[in-house]
């Protein structure tokens, strides 16, 4: 029997920067025996999607709860790639104090549709520390589906909260044991 490797896809996508940032420091927080190859989604279609069993997925939300403009491009595609057997964690950036209304949707928008295709969300993180009125993000009350970041208004807090969660997708990926070793 043939042993793939495990690996993880990362695409993500950025207006002015934010994002791409953000995903800079996650990248930092993986460990290097863990092969991660990186993707802005603007220059990537389904296909690629196809050669990984576990997803992480980086975006921003623009204009009252629009997804970042790339993944908006891309959306159509997107919404027919069949998640079953993927594992899928989402980070989004946001504003909490300018658009508390739709802060963070975009981690809603693109987790109902890894659901709705057959995919497992992990990554879901507390809405505890946050002030914000509604995000589709909050898929039951008190937790956003993955991990929610606020350059504008938080930004002491991003490199903490990065750091806890790829500790915890990575247990949920299952590519650490207890041990913090690579499984
Ligand atoms: C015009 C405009 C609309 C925005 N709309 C939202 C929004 O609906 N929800 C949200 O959480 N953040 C919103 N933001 C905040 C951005 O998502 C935030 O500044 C983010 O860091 C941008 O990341 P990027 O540079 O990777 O695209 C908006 C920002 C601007 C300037």
């Amino acid at each position: 029997m043939e042993i793939k490797p495990k690996k993880i896809g990362l695409f993500y996508g950025s207006d002015t920067g934010t994002t791409e940032y953000v995903t800079e420091l996650i990248l930092k927080r993986i460990d290097k025996v863990v092969q991660i190859n990186t993707y802005d989604i603007s220059e990537v279609g389904s296909l690629e999607f196809d050669d990984y069993d576990f997803l992480i997925l980086g975006l921003s939300t623009w204009f009252d709860g629009d997804l970042q403009s790339d993944w908006e491009s891309f959306f159509a595609a997107f919404k027919k790639i069949n998640f079953s057997k993927k594992k899928v964690a989402i980070y989004g950036v946001g504003d909490q104090i300018g658009y508390g209304e739709f802060f963070v949707d975009g981690i809603g928008i693109l987790g109902r549709v890894v659901v709705d295709n057959g995919g497992k969300m992990i990554g879901a993180w507390p809405t505890e520390g946050y002030d914000f009125e509604a995000s589709v993000a909050e898929f039951v009350p008190g937790w956003f589906m993955g991990l929610a970041i606020d350059e504008d208004n938080q930004g002491e807090m991003t490199e903490q909260r990065i750091e806890e969660w790829v500790i915890q997708i990575m247990a949920e990926f299952s590519l650490i044991t207890e041990k913090g070793a690579v499984a």
